[in-house]
């Protein structure tokens, strides 16, 4: 540590001096008679500890003190005046103008190094203050890094619960289209088949145009079935024919999944549609474990972001679906969607017949990565999506209760139209 003393007289230096030296072998001591020579000295060098005669003649101890408390390089430095007058009004414009401390003259050992001391703790624990100050900015910065880290990494477990979901659905997509494909390429064959018999018949009819021996026609008629070959043909016809619109629906509710998932501007959304279009999406997963059953009564919209709409309710019936899915073999699981509008908010509520939510799970079940379910089957990320998409983004609420019978119903509810103010979106303006 560095400290300076400004007096006129040179006793007066050296006895400070040797007292000062004697208490605080470690301390840099410089002095000056000059307060001319001690301001050159205090640009050049930090001094922590300043000691100032008040009386001196040409510049006086409180104009040295009123040029470097005007100067805020020297904050921190510590100023101790010292003085032979007694007058309080002097002690006063001191301190008024940023002195730390006094010693008066004649000025006592003792006195003298409880003072330096004491201005010296402070400056020490300034430069503590200081360092932990900096701790504290580095350890905000790395917590500012690690913050924007976590956000790029749940902008990518999004991303990736959507592909997860796009996976999964595309698996279902392919076994509800395999179904009717199946059929409709087994009825073709059949068709080809016919088409053989019914040109055998026709080559008969046309050899006998004109002769009256019908036997040999009547014989094909009876081998090739002819009757029943007719009859089936129509049936044959409308069922390829339903396989295809089949195809086509599915086709068609994908497309429109698929267009709704980019998050662009709210739109009017119909929200029957989204249950229905996400009904169909999960059929393959519900059809052998569960009765999906949906309660409309009335056209409701919102304005929302279709996409997310599709995903948090995709979310919510699936986990009702694997929630009635481990006891299917013994009871049939009853999935309940039911859609209402009420003083401009929608309520959509799906509930199901599973075992209900496990109260020790309750209060953790929106948290990112909780899951009960096993390994690889579940990311525990579902419903705090669903969350973060519903409360953050929609201005709603989702919130789940257990049913008296067993079983666990989720409501979810948002404003039918959050931002009145947004240009164009007047309902039925852009859809
Ligand atoms: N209908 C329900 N009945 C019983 N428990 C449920 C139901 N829905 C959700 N849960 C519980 O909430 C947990 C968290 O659900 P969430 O959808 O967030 O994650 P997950 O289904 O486990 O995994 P992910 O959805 O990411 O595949 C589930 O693991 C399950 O324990
Ligand atoms: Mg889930």
């Amino acid at each position: 540590m560095n400290l300076m003393v400004v007096d006129d007289r040179k006793i007066n230096l050296s006895y400070v001096d040797r007292i000062l030296k004697n208490a605080f072998p470690d301390l840099a001591i410089y002095l000056h008679e000059e307060p001319g020579q001690a301001l050159k000295h205090l640009r050049k060098e930090p001094i922590d500890v300043l000691l100032l005669d008040i009386m001196m003649p040409d510049i006086s101890g409180i104009d040295v003190l009123t040029y470097v408390r005007s100067h805020h390089e020297w904050d921190k430095m510590q100023v101790i005046m010292i003085t032979a007058v007694n007058d309080d009004e002097t002690f006063k414009e001191c301190f008024e103008l940023g002195a730390n401390d006094y010693i008066k003259k004649p000025v006592t050992q003792v006195e003298l190094v409880a003072r330096v001391k004491n201005a010296m703790k402070i400056v020490d624990s300034q430069r503590k203050l200081t360092s932990l100050l900096e701790g504290i900015k580095d350890h905000n910065k790395e917590l500012r890094q690690m913050y924007q880290q976590l956000q790029v990494a749940h902008k990518q477990l999004i991303q990736s619960e959507k592909l997860a979901a796009i996976g999964q659905l595309a698996a279902g997509v392919a076994h509800e289209i395999n179904n009717p494909i199946g059929y409709v390429s087994s009825n073709l064959e059949t068709l080809t088949n016919y088409v053989n018999k019914i040109q055998r018949f026709m080559t008969v009819c046309q050899s006998q145009i004109g002769s009256k021996d019908t036997e040999s026609l009547e014989r094909v008629f009876q081998e090739e079935k002819m009757a029943f070959v007719l009859e089936d043909l129509e049936e044959l016809v409308s069922e390829t024919r339903e396989g295809i619109s089949r195809v086509a629906e599915i086709v068609s509710t994908l497309r429109n999944f698929a267009h709704g998932s980019e998050d662009g501007e709210k739109s009017w959304v119909s929200m029957n549609d989204v249950v229905k279009q996400t009904m169909m999406m999960l059929q393959n997963e519900a059809k052998y474990v569960a009765n999906v059953t949906f309660d409309e009564t009335e056209e409701v919209e919102a304005l929302c972001h279709k996409g997310q709409m599709n995903q948090v309710v995709m979310n919510v019936l699936y986990n009702a679906i694997q929630a009635v899915t481990p006891q299917s073999e013994t009871k049939r699981g009853e999935i309940q969607i039911q859609l209402r509008k009420n003083n401009n908010q929608v309520h959509l509520t799906i509930e199901d017949n599973g075992p209900g939510i496990d109260p020790r799970h309750r209060d953790r079940l929106f948290d990112p990565f909780f899951t009960t379910k096993e390994v690889g089957k579940g990311t525990g990320l579902g419903l705090s999506i669903s969350y973060d998409i519903i409360v953050n983004k929609h201005r709603g609420t989702l919130s789940v209760e257990n049913l008296p019978e067993g079983g666990a119903r989720f409501l979810v509810t948002i404003p039918t139209a959050l931002n009145m103010t947004e240009p164009g979106l007047e309902r039925g303006g852009t859809e």
